[in-house]
């Protein structure tokens, strides 16, 4: 058997898995602060729900999803994304009022794998659901700009645009499909079937885009609403100081979105993958599961791609503050409750599994890039340990109880 993962998928292991832990725990933190609350989905769907919210017509749903049957002969799909799956659950959760939502996890996709395109990514997610207000907008936009902000990944742009509503968008998309037939000799095959049944896609197609620059924009067909919509979550952008680039070909790939469409670009990157997060406005999207008419905006964050962006491949560790180093067998026992102490007092400590000379203690206690040893040893009869400050090489013997705070002084 070969122990490598299924094609398109990664094992996710220290250290590399060290600058995961750290950008779930900013994310944690972030969308916290901005009040939104936890939701936990199944990771399988039945898959209507991405057909009727993602759309049958795009290619998510066309070519990429995992579809499989149960035992029981349901038609299950790993979810592609998260936010058909979030708008189903706030609508069988029976809530009516305004929902601020966030989701973290896998995500699954047939892609053709490459660097930042993969079969199982993660996103991190918001939905604020229930609400028409520009000011969710741009509040969501905002987020995910301090996510990546707090990341430390520079060099990022939002690109922003709307892409209309059910009331602008009709007559958009017959002018469109108009001046498409009009190219019918120079389109891609798929961009000929997609001019029928969902032109805009068209205008997401890498062979196709480049040729069709003087093809019309949604954004100069926006009723007053949809104008007056725009307006405001730029005019909140400003206020707040998040810069954008408006970008009139930007459509977004999933079919529920109305109004507002963003992605966060990483222009530092040099890959073909490099919008590192995406979102918008799905007022339609309710209705099209079967539900009341729910408005909402959200997004979500590609972890995989973000990480590699940044190039934080989880060497800078957060380091040990202590390694507990046993000077003999018999105080293993008093060690290891020193140890656990220490981790209650909030100490980041360790200790080798079984017991090494203190000389091979002292290479694990580097390996682990600790900041500092405890030695429990002869002292240990006068409730004291020798401590050592491993990076100054400095040396004192102290009290039992005063270890916890030398060692979070190392830090
Ligand atoms: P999306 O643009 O399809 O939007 O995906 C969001 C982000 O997930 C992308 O910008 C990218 O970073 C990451 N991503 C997507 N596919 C892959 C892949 N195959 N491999 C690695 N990373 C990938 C959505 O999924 C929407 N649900 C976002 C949203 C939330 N809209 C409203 N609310």
């Amino acid at each position: 058997m070969n122990f490598n993962p299924p094609k398109g998928t990664d094992d996710i292991f220290p250290p590399a898995s060290r600058a995961w832990r750290r950008a779930l725990s900013i994310w944690e933190r972030l969308a916290e602060r901005y009040g939104y609350d936890l939701v936990i989905g199944p990771i399988f769907e039945s898959t209507e729900v991405f057909a009727r919210g993602v759309g049958e017509s795009t290619e998510v749903v066309q070519k990429q999803m995992y579809t499989f049957e149960d035992k029981g002969g349901r038609s299950l799909t790993l979810r592609p994304e998260g936010t058909a799956s979030v708008v189903r659950a706030y609508l069988g959760s029976g809530s009516q009022g305004v929902a601020k939502l966030a989701y973290a996890g896998p995500m699954f996709r047939y892609e053709r794998p490459q660097a930042g395109r993969r079969r199982q990514f993660f996103q991190t997610g918001v939905e604020y659901v229930a609400t028409a207000s520009p000011d969710a907008d741009a509040e969501v936009v905002e987020l995910g700009y301090r996510f990546l902000e707090e990341l430390g990944l520079d060099q990022v742009t939002v690109a922003l645009n709307s892409i209309g509503d059910s009331v602008c968008r009709p007559a958009y998309l017959e002018v469109l499909r108009a001046y498409l037939d009009g190219q019918r000799d120079v389109l891609c095959d798929e961009s000929l079937r997609n001019l029928e049944t969902n032109p805009l896609r068209v205008l997401d197609c890498k062979v196709c885009a480049p040729i069709l620059s003087d093809a019309p924009n949604a954004v100069d067909f926006l009723c007053d609403d949809c104008t007056a919509h725009f307006d405001s979550v730029r005019a909140r952008l400003d206020s707040v100081g998040i810069p954008y680039r408006l970008e009139p070909r930007l459509v977004r790939g999933l079919d529920y979105y109305t109004r507002t469409a963003f992605e966060y670009i990483a222009t530092g990157f040099d890959a073909a993958q490099n919008a590192v997060g995406g979102g918008g406005r799905y007022d339609g999207l309710a209705e099209a599961l079967g539900g009341p008419a729910v408005p909402g905006v959200g997004l979500a964050m590609g972890i995989d791609r973000i990480l590699l962006a940044a190039g934080d491949d989880g060497t800078d560790v957060v380091p040990l503050d202590l390694f507990i180093i046993v000077a003999a067998p018999e105080r293993r026992e008093v060690a290891a409750r020193f140890l656990s102490e220490l981790r209650l007092a909030g100490v980041r400590a360790d200790m080798a599994p079984e017991q090494r000379s203190v000389k091979a203690q002292f290479r694990a206690a580097d390996r682990r890039q600790a900041a500092g040893v405890a030695i429990v040893g002869v002292e240990w009869e006068d409730d004291r340990v020798v401590v050592r400050n491993l990076s100054k090489s400095t040396q004192d013997v102290i009290k039992r109880e005063e270890v916890a705070a030398w060692a979070k002084g190392n830090r």
